[in-house]
């Protein structure tokens, strides 16, 4: 299985034969990057960070950003060798070896199915809380949230008396399945059109709070420390850390764009630094401004955000007519209410209604992409790769991911997901890390058209951070990984094993994607047809 690589030959040799058109420069990647960024992180996930680091978060936001700064070196190394689709999963194949490519590409179901799952119980909130504002009607609460979790021993445990299932999260995420499979691609205007409204929100948010910012709102400025305190898991600044990474993730959908990109060896460094770069500056300015508007205390210190502990001091407190920061469900829009900007509340409400949709959209396209670059490779049943004949799009696959993305958006709060797809995203960046390393040594001389600057310092950080942020999630999100790593052994041993094209001697060279520009999606070779015998 470790002797099952793809040679990087064959992988190239894909990509040149699909000649995309190289249309895309460093501008609209970093659009790219940007649209797939900015989400929920930013706009509902301030208040978890909050609650675990008090305004220590801006530490937070820094050390997160950080971390995916080096990884953003590395990938880019590796999309600028390999410029094809798959990402992670692809690099892998061709460095470490079908086992692991298979084990990283099942993490990235975590990330990026988990992800549009969170995106999708976020966008609720701000659902829920514009049409309160506009309406003044209120869904049930029950109806408003799913149940809380927590670990009894090692099993999960559900509390329903915090929400039964979120529906409005099912409604968007299904919704946005069904724009999937009948062959919605988001344009690079129509993202462009989205990144502007979201900068544009933000801009506003800064605008109005920083000159409110009041001073003493910051102390204490690290009320749960570093670590949070003795007992707990992920808090403090360094769990806030690991949390709002989430905030980050999307950065390297700019790297799978590799293949239609414009003198790649350049622009996509530019595109994944640059939107790295850009969303940073943001981020500090808009947890500057919330914290010094409102302040970012905590409800009390050493609680987990989301818990059922914490949710009834939330509505202790709401019960006093207080709503602190750490307890909304649509953060920013409560702090420009708080500092009576309703209108502007309402507005930025509005930009993350119009725009989380997208991020959900990137997240599931990204997730279909490696199913079926996945089941291509045999590791995965090829008929959920079948393209649909009218839409051309990997319809079944589409429609499975989208029925768990809704099942974990009804079911989980978003900051449970959040750091659950953290877990899996954090693993997929570690390996990448070590696959740049591993491939310089072993094929030193192979042409790399942008080289990780002293991959020998920033690879090890890379891989470092990661396990840093990995080990300061909260037991039960760390716990996800290995349980779902052992799944995907077991389905890899059952199935992909047997199945692999590799393993089988079959290596093709294919010649379309579902994502082609063009959009194309003729009978690929080695893709039986609906109805054909299996193998
Ligand atoms: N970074 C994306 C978000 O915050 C996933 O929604």
């Amino acid at each position: 299985m470790f002797g099952r690589v793809k040679s990087l030959d064959a992988i190239l040799a894909t990509a040149e034969k699909k000649s995309l058109h190289r249309s895309l420069g460093p501008v609209q990647l970093t659009l790219l990057g940007i649209g797939a960024i900015i989400g929920t992180g930013i706009f509902v996930l301030t208040a978890a960070a909050a609650q675990k680091a008090g305004p220590g978060m801006m530490y937070s936001f820094i050390i997160a950003g950080f971390v995916c700064a080096v990884a953003a070196l590395c990938y880019s190394e590796l999309a600028s060798m390999v410029p094809v689709s798959g990402s992670a999963y692809t690099y892998s194949y061709a460095v470490v070896g079908e086992l692991l490519a298979w084990m990283v590409g099942w993490a990235l179901i975590l990330e990026y199915a988990v992800a549009a799952s969170a995106v999708s119980v976020g966008w609720s909130g701000y659902f829920m809380g514009l049409v309160k504002s506009w309406t003044g009607f209120e869904l049930p609460l029950m109806l408003q949230a799913g149940p809380t979790w927590t670990m009894n021993g090692f099993l999960p445990h559900a509390d329903f008396s915090t929400g039964w299932i979120n529906v409005p999260a099912i409604f968007v995420a299904l919704a946005v399945t069904w724009l999937l499979m009948i062959g919605t691609k988001e344009s690079a205007n129509v993202n462009a059109v989205l990144v502007a409204i979201k900068v544009t929100a933000l801009t506003l948010f800064i605008a109005l709070s920083l000159p409110v910012l009041n001073g003493e709102h910051f102390a204490p400025f690290a009320p749960n420390g570093w670590f949070g305190p003795a007992g707990t898991s992920g808090m403090g600044i360094v769990g806030a850390a690991s949390s709002i990474f989430f905030a980050y993730v999307g950065f390297d959908a700019v790297s799978t764009a590799a293949e239609e990109t414009k003198n790649p060896q350049r622009n996509v460094p530019i595109g994944l630094i640059g939107s790295l770069a850009i969303c940073t500056v943001f981020y500090l300015l808009v947890a500057a401004g919330a914290i010094g508007a409102i302040g970012a205390q905590p409800t009390e210190l050493g609680v987990a955000a989301g818990s059922a502990e914490f949710k009834a001091q939330c509505a202790a407190l709401l019960a006093q007519g207080q709503e602190p920061l750490v307890c909304s469900n649509e953060a920013l829009a409560h702090v420009l209410r708080s500092i009576n900007y309703s209108w502007a509340g309402d507005l930025v409400g509005l930009a993350a209604n119009l725009a989380l949709p997208s991020v959900i959209l990137m997240m599931m396209f990204g997730q279909t992409r490696i199913f079926f670059v996945m089941a291509r490779d045999g590791l995965l049943p090829e008929k959920l790769a079948s393209v649909h004949p009218k839409w051309k799009t990997p319809y079944i696959v589409t429609m499975v991911t989208g029925v768990f993305v809704a099942f974990g958006a009804a079911l989980l709060p978003v900051g449970q997901l959040a750091d659950i797809s953290n877990s899996g995203t954090l693993f997929a960046f570690f390996m990448v890390a070590l696959a740049v390393m591993i491939l310089r040594v072993r094929d030193a001389d192979r042409r790399r058209p942008f080289r990780t600057p002293m991959v020998w310092v920033v690879g090890p950080i890379a891989a470092a951070g990661c396990v840093f942020l990995y080990f300061n999630l909260p037991l039960e999100s760390i716990l996800v990984l290995p349980v779902w790593g052992v799944i995907g052994l077991l389905f890899y041993f059952l199935y992909g094993y047997r199945k692999s094209h590799v393993g089988l001697g079959r290596v093709e060279v294919h010649e379309d994607d579902p994502d082609a520009p063009h959009g194309s999606v003729a009978p690929l070779p080695g893709i039986p047809a609906p109805g054909d015998a299996d193998e």
